[in-house]
């Protein structure tokens, strides 16, 4: 018979040290009106000057073993964490977390802008299901404020840090991960970007390592990809909206949330909003999320799950999960 994965584990984790709205007002030209009423942000968590995305992965992976015990990481033999701001480029975070944790697993990052999350799952999904794999620890992790240019109020008051882990395994129908919408169109670098080693963009403009973005052009194609992304992901799960009981988006902006969630059709309380906390957390802002709406009983068994996301250069994803 057919192998099916799905998460049967979750865990999260965001930085005690929160900056609200006002404490970004004494540091630069921005007004709490001006954010909230942009965005929906109110506060983001943020990591401390000695703190770095393995940190948050491992308190994320405390976290799922306080809520479900030492037997969830038992025969875990890969660990993926998405990041886009790994501690170093080599060794991978994953590997950190692995040696952290005592396992005898495989190990790597995954560079996939915001998205990470959900193609870290499709890739787990995709190892549990093949037998490559028997159980795969799939992590978001992001210290994004360190990416942060905090001379550039149009992206500064954006972000924040976080974690968010999940144990994908073999499960039971009518459980499982249906297949997943991964796309990219690099030809929006321009529009979101940070830089690293060969720091230019085709046509060579000099990158920095920090985040530039084209808020406009990234809202305008944020609005049209999550209804199409969403719309695909239902349909590849052989769905209909209206299957779904939960909806858990990127958190980047509530306007953003609020318009994928009136395409769809859907009620208000059928979608988890942590923007207004976090921010936008990139790779973490989804587990954490999940990780929020199953401690508020917001996950009950059986409930079709759907999740999507876009971001840098450009990205996008979406899946639905029972
Ligand atoms: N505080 C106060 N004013 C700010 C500001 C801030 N933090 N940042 C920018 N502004 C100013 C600009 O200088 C500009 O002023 P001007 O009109 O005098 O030139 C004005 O506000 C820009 O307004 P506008 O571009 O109309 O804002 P917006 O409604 O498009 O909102 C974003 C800006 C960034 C909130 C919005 O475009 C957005 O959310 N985009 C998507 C970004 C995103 O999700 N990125 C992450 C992807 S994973």
């Amino acid at each position: 018979m057919d192998r099916r994965a799905g998460i049967t584990a979750l865990g999260a984790y965001a930085p005690p040290t929160v900056l609200t709205n006002q404490d970004l007002e004494t540091r630069m030209d921005t007004s709490d009106e001006w954010i909230r009423t942009r965005t929906g942000i109110r506060r983001r968590h943020v990591a401390a000057e000695d703190e770095f995305t393995s940190d948050l992965a491992f308190r994320s992976v405390e976290d799922l073993l306080r809520r479900y015990g030492d037997e969830a990481l038992a025969g875990v033999d890969m660990v993926i964490v998405a990041t886009n701001t790994p501690d170093a480029l080599f060794p991978a975070t994953a590997a950190l977390v692995q040696h952290r944790f005592g396992l005898t697993a495989g190990a790597f990052d995954l560079l996939a802008a915001c998205p990470g999350w959900i193609y870290a799952l499709s890739v787990a999904k995709a190892y549990v299901e093949n037998g490559q794999c028997r159980k795969v620890l799939a992590i978001g992790a992001e210290a994004l404020t360190k990416l942060v240019d905090w001379d550039d109020r149009s992206t500064a008051v954006l972000f924040g840090d976080g974690a968010g882990a999940a144990v994908v395994e073999e499960v039971e129908a009518p459980y499982g991960l249906a297949p997943m919408v991964l796309g990219a169109d690099g030809g929006g670098a321009e529009h979101l970007h940070a830089g690293a080693v060969g720091a230019c963009l085709p046509g060579g403009a000099k990158l920095t390592p920090k985040v530039v973005m084209n808020g406009r052009e990234v809202f305008k194609f944020a609005v049209r990809v999550m209804d199409t992304a969403t719309i695909e992901a239902i349909d590849k799960a052989g769905l209909t909206p209206d299957d779904i009981e939960l909806f858990v988006p990127h958190q980047a902006n509530f306007r953003i949330i609020d318009a994928a969630r009136e395409r769809l059709g859907l009620p208000e309380e059928r979608v988890v909003v942590t923007v207004d906390e976090y921010g936008n957390n990139s790779t973490a802002s989804i587990p954490l999320a999940m990780t929020h709406a199953l401690d508020d009983g917001r996950i009950r068994d059986g409930d079709r799950l759907l999740i999507v996301a876009f971001g840098g250069g450009l990205s996008w994803a979406a899946g639905v999960m029972t």
